[in-house]
């Protein structure tokens, strides 16, 4: 299975993708997304940067960057399994298989990993073949701590 690459972060690359954003609305939300795209994770040097650009103070851009659990400030790890928390795959037992993948792997849902992270997730449009969860972007139903195991 393979993933995304994503190329070094640099100053010079990151000002080209942050300068024709410069009038869209809402442009330090969708200036740290296109660097998220970009790299895979926001890096900490970015917080200036985009307040540069966007003539706003540095406190602006980081209330943005901690307020959407969706934007990362560490490199994305090599593997991320989602698992879906929302209702109906709980009621089928996601809670246990969650348990069950921290113990399998040693680490919490939703803490920041280099090689591999348990992400929650709410709801794939899957939710017949709860538990539902994702490995690397690939759907897999009625999930168990054997299907998800790297
Ligand atoms: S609730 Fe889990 S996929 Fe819909």
């Amino acid at each position: 299975m393979t993933h995304h690459t994503y190329p070094q972060w640099s100053t010079e690359s990151a000002h080209a993708i942050l300068e024709p954003l410069k009038s869209t609305p809402g442009p330090v939300l969708v200036a740290l997304q296109a660097l998220q795209k970009e790299y895979g994770y926001v890096d900490p040097e970015a917080v200036a940067i985009v307040a540069q650009v966007f003539n706003v103070s540095r406190a602006d851009v980081h209330g943005v960057l901690t307020f959407y659990h969706d934007l990362r400030t560490t490199p994305a790890p090599a593997k991320i399994i989602k698992i879906c928390v929302a209702e109906a795959c709980q009621s089928v037992g996601s809670r246990n298989l969650v348990a069950g993948m921290q113990k399998a792997l040693g680490v919490n849902i939703d803490e920041s990993h280099a090689d591999v992270e348990i992400q929650s997730a709410y709801c794939f449009g899957n939710c017949a073949l709860g538990p539902a969860a994702m490995v690397d972007g690939t759907l897999i139903g009625r999930a168990t701590v054997e299907k998800l195991m790297p």
